[in-house]
């Protein structure tokens, strides 16, 4: 019997005290509720200018926790500009400038006293093409957990397993952990980076197209990797692949010439979406 039952239950038989019960009931709900409403991000009237370029335009955009958002729109909207100005990459472009708010666990990272290693370790990122450094599948792993300090041996293999599982590619790799990442294939390589990412422990995850230069299998395979991954992970993924923005995200983003048209659940946007450009982007009719 569930504890809800139960307390319809007692409930039923000792009637005095309704009121005191029904708030025990009912106060695991509530709390539920806000929880699942938390935001990772607020990004509030957030522009961005590549010299005269008006890249991004007024977003506001809050991302919710344990969710994937996905980020679709057509070529040059937009999309990869605004997911690296969530770990100030973007700033590393001459001549950038930025209005706004980007609050990311309340604090407004696009003060300049942020601290960069830090903050890339909560919000990890993962490229379009798998770039793994020209090091062994040990070293590309353990690279981030070194940078922040992390030597030991031990910590660092059990670091690298977990992982390397964690992407589902332990088995594949396991024998040959000293050799070349570069040897691995397109798949493999992406899996890596996205292992890469994972070790340090972030709160979020980047991906900007992580599967546009897969084959068909990879592609599933880093679906269902995204799918496990958001249990413990607010991810962010840009795609041009519309049911693959279906599959896997809770929310998506529609972006258009800088501005962020349309942000809703998921299934509304392809469904029913209430801005007629939305509609006629996700029914294919320009893009
Ligand atoms: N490093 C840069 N320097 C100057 N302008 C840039 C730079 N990167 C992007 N832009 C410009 O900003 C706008 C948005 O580009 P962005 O790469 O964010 O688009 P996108 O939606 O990711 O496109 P795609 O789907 O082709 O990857 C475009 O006009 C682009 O030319
Ligand atoms: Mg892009």
């Amino acid at each position: 019997m569930t504890k809800q039952k139960k307390y319809l239950q007692i409930l039923r038989r000792k009637k005095q005290r309704n009121i005191l019960l029904v708030v025990l009931v009912r106060r695991p709900r509530q709390l539920s509720a806000l929880v699942k409403q938390q935001n990772v991000f607020e990004i509030n009237d957030l522009n961005l200018w590549y010299g005269n370029n008006h890249a991004l335009k007024e977003i506001n955009f809050p991302i919710a926790e344990k969710e994937v958002t996905a980020m679709i729109g057509p070529s040059g909207c937009g999309k990869s500009t605004f997911v690296k100005t969530l770990n100030k990459m973007v700033e590393r472009v001459p001549n950038v400038k930025m209005s706004g708010e980007i609050l990311f666990r309340g604090q407004n990272i696009l003060q300049s006293d942020v601290d960069l290693v830090e903050l890339r370790k909560h919000v990890g990122m993962v490229f379009q093409k798998g770039n793994p450094f020209p090091q062994s599948i040990f070293d590309n792993v353990a690279y981030g957990p070194r940078v922040h300090g992390n030597k030991k041996k031990q910590d660092l293999m059990e670091l690298v397993e977990k992982s390397l599982q964690d992407v589902a590619l332990w088995d594949e790799v396991k024998d040959r952990l000293n050799g070349p990442a570069l040897g691995l294939s397109g798949g493999q390589q992406q899996r890596l980076c996205i292992a890469r990412a994972l070790a340090t422990k972030p709160d979020v995850l980047l991906m900007d197209e992580p599967t546009s230069a897969l084959d068909p299998i990879s592609t599933l395979k880093v679906e269902e990797l995204i799918l496990e991954l958001k249990k413990s992970y607010t991810i962010v993924v840009v795609t041009h692949n519309m049911q693959q923005a279906a599959r896997i995200s809770d929310k998506t983003a529609f972006f258009y010439m800088g501005e962020l048209i349309e942000l809703d659940d998921t299934n509304v946007i392809f469904s029913n979406p209430k801005n007629q450009k939305t509609e006629d982007y996700v029914s294919g009719r320009f893009g």
